[in-house]
Parts: structure tokens; C-alpha cells; sequence
């Protein structure tokens, strides 16, 4: 009688298991139109309830001691590799291992790139470089590190170079500096690529970015923060990923990234470990072909009489006279519909608008919220590009500014012509989300 009580017991608890993650899951599904969104309930709940269920109906059955103890010591086997496994698989990707090249401007982008990669073997770092077409190598070494930096410096403005490392086997990449004066070109940009709980879609991000450069020759890659979940010890295996990532792309052109609120922190800086921005601030200004870029951290105070603050307003008015746009980009947006309190910065947009309308930035590039948003202001146009792989939850709703909003993973290609910016918002298969344009003010 107990035993047909139990076995009922058991009967009911894995079929709850099981209908609670088909509902869940069609739910969830319903929220974010991906079918990880309905895998993800289906396999938690499905084997909270079937796993137990069944261990128990299989002790019931008929059966010697033996027999019981080896189906026990096979679930608690498979349970210890299902929790234990990825964690290893993590450990095994513990910093530093091997990974990139990238290169980043740690200074002018016409005369200057910063050749990065990470090392297992601290040992010292060379780099050889070459313009296009000329058999003429030249080098320039570093110290011994983990986290090797190395800047080619006295570069021609608007060349095509080549460079490889031969402590990485010699294979050769190309790369360009920044053209001396204003032409058309196209730049990247997107944001939080993070993994949460181990998952990203980060990858299918690139690729489609990867697909897209084949025509639009990206000269760079911005991202808008939130690189990796967690910046310190024990998630070098997030780093890791991060850049087997990202190298397809960042081995041959520039990638910048606005500082986020998952990489920010720790003792040593894990951020300055991976990236160089000349200075040991987190915000920068560049200037490449006639655009003005600003990069802000919103990890660092930006309140109105704030070293940051102050820094900002005179980026914003040394401009070089052949400017054409001014492009702003920053982790946490100045404005969001998500419903959300946490993702509102609380008078952020006040400090903000009323400076870049008179001081005439043209785009804003933000992330944070994990949607694409787009936001049509009286004097530059404000874009939450938060979709670069991370879980994707944020579910803002339409408000009197958005132009188009889309819970999806994505990024930004965007196009200068003349005195006309275009950005297209793309989904991971090439699909447009939203294209707009922008006409230079000047
Ligand atoms: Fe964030």
C-alpha cells in the first residue's frame, strides 16, 4: 500500500515537472521568440520532476540491493558530471590562456594601433610589421606579460599594413590607419555580448558581423560594455571566450569598448589588463575620418562637475575644423522604456540632452538594456544596442520618443557617405530591424 502510495507520488511529481516547463516554456517562449526560451524551463523543470520521479519508480521495481545501488550510483554519476562538468570546462579556461590578436588605439588611429593578444607563457612580445606589397619588416618588442600591448607607432596615416607575432605561430594579418582626412567608410558597434549563467549567442552576433564586413568593410567595432558577466578571479574563462570571439574580427581592424557595469571593478583592473586606452581613465576621444567619437563610462562618476563631466565638455568642443558627425557611445542609456526601474539612471538624461544638443552630438550608442531601442530626440538620435548575445529579458514598451524597439539579438552596421551617416539595425540572420539616416549638421 505505501509502496503504490509512493510510486503515485512520484507518478505526479514528475508529471508536474514535466507540464510546468512546457508552460513555462511556451510562456517564456512567447516573451522572447528564440527556442532556447522554451528549452530552457522544459529541460530545469522537465528534470527537477523526471529525475527524481524516475529514480524512485526504478527503487520500487522488484530487485536486489545490489541492482539499487547501481541505479543510485548511476543518477548521482550523471548528476555530478551535469553540475560538475562546466565547471571544469571553466577551470580549464581559467586566465591566461592563449587568445587573440585584437588590436585596439591606444593612441592617434592615423600613426598608432596597439597590437594585444594574451599569453600562457609570460615571456617577452614582438611584433612585425610591414606596409602592403613591401618586403621591408620592421619590430617593436615589449616586457614580458601575460597581456602583451604592443604599439606600432610612426605609422603613414591611410595605409595598409600587415603584422603577425611570432610568439602566435607568424600567421599574418592585415590591418589600415585612420585616413588623414574625412572619407566614406563603415564602423560596427554593439553591446552587452556577455554570457549569463553560460549562455551567449555572442558568436552568431559576430558571425553575421563577419558576413556583413565582407561588403561593408568594417574599419572598426565599437562595443557599448558588458563584455563579460564577471571581470575577476575564477572568469578568466569568460575572457577567454570573449576574445576566441571577437579575434575573427579584431585581429585585423581596431575594437573599443565603453567600459560596462559586469567588467568594471577589481584589484588588479581585469579590464586594463585586456585593454589600453593610453590612459588610466575609462573614457577616451578619437577622431577617425571626419567623425568625432566619444566614448563615456557610465561606471565612473558623469555627474555635472565630475572629472568625467568636465573631460567631456572639452572633447565635445575640440573638434578638428572637417568634422562631420559626432558620435557618443556609453554603457547605460539616458533613456530607456524598459519597465524596469534598474535600468534608468536617474536624471541622467537631463545632465545629458541639453549638452549634446548644444554641442551638437548627432548619435548616441548605448546598451545595458538587453533590446534594441531606438529613440528620436529633438536633436540627435539615441540607440540601446544591448543585443549582442547576452539572455535577452528586457521588454520595453513603445514611448513618445521610440521610433522601434525589438527584444532581439543584433548589432549596428553603420555607413559615413558624404555628409550622411545610415545605420541599419540587423538581426543575426541579416534581417533588417530598423534603418534610419542622419545628415551631418555642418
Ligand atoms: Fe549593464
Amino acid at each position: 500500500m505505501l509502496k503504490k502510495l509512493i510510486a503515485v507520488i512520484a507518478t505526479l511529481w514528475g508529471a508536474t515537472g514535466l507540464v510546468a516547463g512546457v508552460v513555462l516554456g511556451v510562456y517564456m517562449h512567447r516573451q522572447i521568440n528564440h527556442p532556447f526560451y522554451f528549452l530552457l524551463p522544459f529541460v530545469v523543470l522537465g528534470a527537477l520532476g523526471l529525475v527524481p520521479a524516475s529514480l524512485i519508480l526504478l527503487l520500487l521495481r522488484p530487485g536486489t540491493w545490489k541492482k539499487r545501488l547501481a541505479v543510485v550510483a548511476a543518477y548521482a554519476a550523471v548528476i555530478t558530471l551535469a553540475i560538475g562538468g562546466p565547471a571544469a570546462w571553466r577551470n580549464y579556461y581559467e586566465t591566461p590562456r592563449n587568445g587573440g590578436p585584437y588590436l585596439v588605439w591606444s593612441d592617434d588611429p592615423k600613426t598608432t594601433v596597439t597590437v594585444c593578444w594574451t599569453a600562457e607563457q609570460s615571456a617577452p612580445a614582438r611584433v612585425e610589421y610591414a606596409a602592403e606589397g613591401s618586403s621591408e619588416w620592421k619590430a617593436t618588442d615589449s616586457g614580458a606579460t601575460h597581456y602583451p600591448k604592443v604599439k606600432l607607432a610612426a605609422l603613414l596615416p591611410g595605409t595598409k599594413y600587415r603584422y603577425r607575432i611570432p610568439a602566435l605561430g607568424g600567421q599574418e594579418y592585415p590591418f589600415q590607419t585612420a585616413p588623414a582626412a574625412p572619407e566614406d567608410f563603415s564602423f560596427a558597434v554593439y553591446g552587452d555580448n556577455r554570457h549569463a549563467g553560460g549562455f551567449s549567442w555572442h558568436s552568431s552576433v559576430i558571425r553575421e558581423m563577419q558576413h556583413q564586413d565582407v561588403q561593408a568593410h568594417f574599419r572598426f567595432v565599437l562595443n557599448s560594455g558588458d563584455i563579460v558577466e564577471r571581470p575577476g578571479k575564477g572568469h578568466g574563462w569568460q575572457w577567454a571566450t570573449f576574445l576566441r570571439d571577437i579575434t575573427p574580427l579584431a585581429a585585423s581592424r581596431p575594437y573599443e569598448v565603453s567600459l560596462g557595469n559586469h567588467e568594471s571593478g577589481g584589484d588588479p583592473e581585469p579590464f586594463a589588463e585586456y585593454f589600453d586606452y593610453g590612459h588610466p581613465e575609462h573614457w577616451r576621444v578619437f577622431d577617425y575620418a571626419g567623425v568625432h567619437f566619444i566614448m563615456l563610462s557610465t561606471e565612473d562618476n558623469l555627474d555635472p562637475g565630475s572629472p568625467q563631466f568636465s573631460w567631456m565638455e572639452q572633447a565635445l568642443d575640440n573638434k578638428p575644423a572637417d568634422t562631420r558627425f559626432t558620435v557618443v557611445t556609453m554603457h547605460k542609456p539616458m533613456l530607456t522604456h524598459d519597465p524596469r526601474e534598474r535600468y534608468n539612471e536617474p536624471g541622467r538624461r537631463g545632465q545629458l540632452e541639453p549638452l549634446f544638443a548644444a554641442k551638437g552630438v548627432d548619435i548616441v550608442f548605448a546598451g545595458h538594456v538587453h533590446s534594441y531601442e531606438h529613440h528620436h530626440l529633438p536633436s540627435f538620435e539615441h540607440v540601446i544596442t544591448g543585443g549582442g548575445g547576452v539572455l535577452l529579458w528586457a521588454k520595453p514598451v513603445p514611448g513618445p520618443e521610440t521610433v522601434k524597439t525589438e527584444t532581439v539579438w543584433h548589432f549596428c552596421a553603420v555607413d559615413v557617405k558624404g555628409k550622411t551617416m545610415s545605420v541599419r539595425a540587423l538581426r543575426t540572420d541579416g534581417s533588417v530591424i530598423d534603418a534610419f539616416e542622419v545628415q551631418s549638421k555642418k
